[in-house]
């Protein structure tokens, strides 16, 4: 029997939550832990306690939904996250969201019960733009962070995460990684360009790409902008700008899928008449596999080296996130792709170049992704946008694989 999701409500609730901290860029800042935030998870959480769900929110802050099954077994989870980046879209994370509370309500619609629970997961700051590592609500409730560790993060002011899960509310009672689910599956929109290149609508997404996250602290010498002779700089503007241009020839040297971005570089005193005594910038570094990533992380420290000896500067460097290529479980994967077929989706397997929080899942149960294309393949950006067809197509996926996992013994 295939389902059909209410795509109004669906649609509807999208609109909702992109109101929750909308700028005037025509895109969202629910920055992990702001007020906006807590705003856009009150809001979440009031359509949970609608549905009937038994909701929960852990040490973390993680907000987990469960729609009771017959039997008291390991439940079918989805789930995503609503905090986004500064000035992002309406649909990464909150889609996922939205898309499993869309799968409880069409299930509670149509009477159906299921064997196994379900669980809608709503994971703490998976973005990592105001407190790293990213995934992190996930990580932690996957075993791979110690939940003290995640608590005692602060942000680039000084405030630690503990202050501000207390601060909204969200500092919760139920021990990280309390459910370990049977399986878990999300939907998520690609944020990148390969389903609309391709003219389909569904991707089967099979594994998900290594990332390395580095800030890099470049100490120099402020002086006159004037008087100081090139000879005689420390110029850690220069250093910065110079590292920036070497992560870009990094990736072009790898080639295949290295990609490489420095997404901020803050120059102190930042003056124009001030040679820059200090900058902080960070590198963002991906590879799907991890021999290249590790020779893309060698080739940056050499880089390093180089321009500190040439400049005469100090580069200190501190990881902010590391984490290894992951695959995805092809049994479910087989089962996303049965089901595209049933609704008559055309589907291709792909990777995962973002980060996501099935990939910290995949540490405790089998995993796997749902991708639906993003116009122009633009994410992480006011403009991103998937159109409605799609956003209803993937959510039927979503909701047909759970109501068939949910109802096998295995
Ligand atoms: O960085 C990422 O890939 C994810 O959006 N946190
Ligand atoms: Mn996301
Ligand atoms: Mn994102």
């Amino acid at each position: 029997m295939t389902l059909k999701i209410n795509s109004g409500r669906l649609f509807d609730r999208i609109k909702r939550l992109a109101q929750v901290g909308a700028d005037d860029a025509g895109g969202v800042c629910r920055l992990a832990l702001t007020d906006a935030d807590k705003e856009g998870r009150d809001l979440v959480m009031g359509w949970m306690h609608a549905a009937g769900l038994d909701v929960e929110i852990d040490q973390i802050g993680n907000i987990f939904g469960t729609r009771r099954g017959e039997q008291n077994v390991a439940p079918i989870m989805t789930g995503s996250h609503i905090d986004t980046v500064r000035s992002g879209g309406k649909l990464d994370g909150a889609y996922g969201v939205l898309a499993g509370l869309e799968v409880a309500e069409t299930l509670n619609d149509n009477g159906i019960k299921t064997r196994r629970p379900f669980v809608v997961a709503v994971f703490t700051n998976e973005e990592g733009a105001r407190f790293q590592p990213d995934m992190m609500g996930s990580l932690v409730h996957a075993g791979g962070l110690a939940v003290e560790e995640a608590l005692s993060a602060t942000d680039a002011t000084g405030i630690p995460l503990r202050q501000e899960l207390l601060r909204i509310g969200y500092a919760g009672a139920v021990p990280c990684g309390h459910i370990r689910p049977h399986q878990f599956v999300e939907l998520h929109i690609e944020q990148g360009p390969v389903l609309e290149r391709m003219n389909i609508p569904i991707g089967v997404v099979e594994n998900l790409q290594g990332i390395s996250w580095t800030e890099l602290t470049i100490t120099g010498q402020a002086n006159h902008a004037g008087t100081t002779p090139m000879s005689m700089r420390s110029d850690a503007g220069y250093g910065a700008s110079a590292l920036a241009v070497a992560v870009r020839g990094i990736a072009e040297e790898l080639g295949g899928t290295q990609v490489g971005t420095v997404g901020k570089i803050e120059m102190f005193p930042n003056v124009i008449n001030v040679v820059p005594g200090k900058a902080r910038m960070t590198v963002d570094l991906r590879n799907t596999d991890e021999g290249l990533l590790c020779r893309a992380e060698t080739l940056l420290e050499n880089c390093i080296e180089k321009l500190a000896e040439n400049e005469g500067l100090e580069i200190s460097s501190r990881q902010l996130a590391r984490f290894q290529p992951v695959t995805f479980d092809p049994l479910i994967a087989d089962v996303i792709e049965r089901h595209a077929k049933q609704l008559g989706l055309p589907s291709m397997r792909m990777t995962s170049g973002a980060g996501h929080d099935a990939q910290m899942m995949a540490r405790v149960c089998p995993s796997a992704m749902i991708f639906v294309p993003s116009v122009g393949g633009v994410s992480h950006n006011p403009a991103e946008h998937t159109d409605s067809v799609h956003l209803e197509g993937g959510a039927n996926m979503l909701l047909n694989v759970v109501h068939e996992l949910a109802q096998l013994a295995h």
